[in-house]
């Protein structure tokens, strides 16, 4: 391997640099190749200043960092870009000009660090020939063949923080306090926080709802003297027979944007006599430094990457199964996306400690 480079993809999780510094040490360091950044994702290619040298100085202080000094975007597909040309929206493949691109920088590999959308993207460029290696990241912890993405546990660890911190103010004045979590179609987040912060009522996109069973849940606890309540609610959660809730319709340019589960939670259960509030942590969830735990990970997996593509296993995405680091195909991991398991432990342990899923 004499040349490489690296990109980051889709929504920003913590752990990014982390796994690019790990990508960058361990490339010159145990290979003595040359490392190159790419700027704003797969597109980057295509820019005029879009490709950049990274040595160990470039890497200098990025540990603790949130985002990514490679910058990211989570539009413009290269296999579909769309854009807006004269007021009319056109859509353009580029991805011959990216494969071209990447044979004319003579590259041994690409590292894409990405969620589902971008590893996608990353699997169509090993078909068309393109040497990747895939890093699974995300908040939402819903990318298949692995057992973790990196990026999940900062996101738990703020969710739980907000959660204790609600708990104060909503047991002082006797409220139900609904806390709206991010995850998309996955409820992982909603689900270990809301253990992890003590709600008495987690609303997962995996589980549908009914809304009269939640404030059965809460009048059930003031009955027996607790005059508060905490709800965490992720973004994807749905009554029984429901649609999904977006505070942004999608349109040419931007898939539709989830929000306002939380609020219609809150507005229900006010329109039944009990006082509520709603918290929508948002972008929280995704900004600031990483927990140690992600910054392990986030290094382990960039290490792997390298040693991967060193190896030649090509349109491999790196994973944690079994708690070991391996590696598996793009196409095997990206089959099924990982969701929470409804009869599994977690929902299990919730359900035994008195948690309602607002289903019963
Ligand atoms: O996939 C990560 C994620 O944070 C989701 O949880 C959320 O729905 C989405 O990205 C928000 O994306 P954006 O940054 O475009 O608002």
């Amino acid at each position: 391997m004499r040349r490489i480079a690296v990109l980051t993809g889709g929504g920003d999780a913590p752990g990014l640099n982390a796994v690019i510094r790990a990508v960058v040490k361990t490339a010159i360091n145990v290979y003595g190749c040359e490392v190159l950044g790419v700027q704003d994702g797969i597109n980057g290619f295509l820019e005029p200043n879009g490709i950049f040298p990274l040595d160990t100085a470039s890497v200098r202080g990025i540990l603790p960092l949130g985002g990514t000094i490679l910058g990211t975007a989570n539009r413009g597909n290269p296999f579909a870009r769309t854009i807006i040309v004269d007021g009319k929206v056109v859509v353009d493949d580029v991805s011959d000009d990216i494969v071209e691109a990447i044979h004319t920088l003579e590259l041994d590999a690409v590292v894409v660090i990405g969620g589902d959308g971008t590893l996608h993207i990353a699997s169509e460029l090993f078909d068309k020939g393109v040497p990747v290696v895939g890093v699974p990241k995300t908040i939402d912890n819903d990318v298949g063949g692995t057992e973790v993405t990196f990026g999940f546990d900062t996101a738990l660890s703020i969710a739980s923080e907000a959660l204790d911190r609600l708990h104060t103010t909503a047991e002082s004045h006797h409220r139900a306090m609904v806390l709206e979590l991010m995850g998309r179609d996955a409820g992982f987040i909603a689900l270990h926080a809301g253990v992890a912060g003590g709600a008495d009522v987690i609303l997962i996109p995996e589980i549908p709802f009914r809304y009269e069973l939640v404030v059965k849940k809460i009048q059930q606890r003031a009955k027996r003297g607790s005059r508060f309540s905490l709800l965490a609610v992720s973004e994807g959660a749905h009554p029984v027979g429901g649609d999904l809730v977006y505070s942004r319709a999608g349109d040419e340019l931007a898939l539709p944007r989830l929000g306002g589960i939380g609020q219609a939670v809150s507005k229900y259960i006010e329109a039944q006599g009990i006082e509520s509030r709603v918290v929508v942590l948002g972008h929280l969830q995704r900004g600031g430094t990483p927990t140690a735990y992600d910054r392990f990970l986030a290094t382990r997996y960039g290490a792997a990457a390298v040693r991967t593509a060193a190896e030649g296993r090509f349109g491999h995405m790196v994973a944690l199964r079994n708690g070991k680091v391996t590696d598996l195909p793009l196409e095997e991991a990206l089959k099924v996306p990982r969701r929470v398991d409804i009869n599994g432990d977690a929902v299990q342990t919730a359900r035994g400690i008195g948690i309602s899923f607002g289903d019963d």
